[in-house]
């Protein structure tokens, strides 16, 4: 049986992998399926939240029962975590946002015969979104005691060091939660299991999973509440 904990609170979650264009045709992207973001986002709708969902690019179905509003860039997705946070009880961070976008973008295909054997790409850091919102910087309003929740996904093999870089994310990111996951060449994207850390803002452990990304969102969600 599900707990309805979560009835009548608004949640937005991010989930996917932005999308930054180089053309008309081309991207720089990431890996990211989706599938974690995706998976707390039914955990939530089951527990009673209306959720609205943000998504960049996705390689499974979104979810029935959820408001869905599709961006491309993490330009677009800062646009749309400022129009939905401001009413938002709860925002869940799954999304992989690009830290780099292209300076330029040009109109027509990049043609190699123009180009050359060689082509070098000028590329500038895009905003970081969980930050400011954190920091009160991109929406002029957020409603009294919402809770934020941020992820980190890194390679570290060494268990020590990967508990390091996720305390030091989770006192730089301001979210109340970080959720910490091991990703690499065979880990974490489009697998159905992920294994997680997770830290409050002082960077201590409140809560450990592993198992299939629905019943590590269960748990992401138990830790909120
Ligand atoms: O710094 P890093 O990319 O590891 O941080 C990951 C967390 O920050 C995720 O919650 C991600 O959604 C968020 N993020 C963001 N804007 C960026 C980069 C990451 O909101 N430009």
């Amino acid at each position: 049986v599900r707990p309805n904990d979560l009835a009548g609170r608004r949640i937005v979650i991010t989930a996917g992998g932005t999308r930054e264009p180089l053309d008309p045709v081309r991207f720089i992207g990431n890996r990211s399926s989706g599938r974690q973001g995706i998976a707390l986002a039914e955990a939530a709708r089951d527990r009673g939240a209306h959720v609205t969902l943000l998504v960049a690019h996705l390689e499974v179905p979104p979810p029935r029962g959820v408001a869905l509003v599709e961006v491309g860039t993490a330009a677009e997705l800062s646009d749309a975590v400022a129009e939905h946070a401001a009413h938002a009880d709860i925002v869940i961070m799954a999304a992989a946002v690009a830290d780099y976008r292209p300076v330029e973008v040009a109109d027509g295909k990049l043609k190699k015969e123009a180009l050359g054997d060689e082509l070098t790409v000028h590329l500038v850091a895009n905003p970081d979104i969980l930050r400011s919102l954190t920091s009160g910087t991109l929406t002029p309003h957020r409603p009294d005691g919402q809770v934020v929740v941020g992820f980190a996904a890194e390679t570290e093999a060494d268990d020590e060091r990967f508990l390091q870089i996720g305390r030091e994310k989770a006192a730089r990111k301001g979210a109340d939660l970080l959720v910490v996951n091991r990703v690499g060449w065979q880990l974490g994207f489009a697998t159905e299991s992920n294994t997680i850390v997770v830290l409050d803002r002082t960077g201590s452990i409140v809560g450990e999973a592993a198992g299939d990304k629905v019943s590590v969102a269960h748990r992401i969600l138990d830790l909120l509440v």
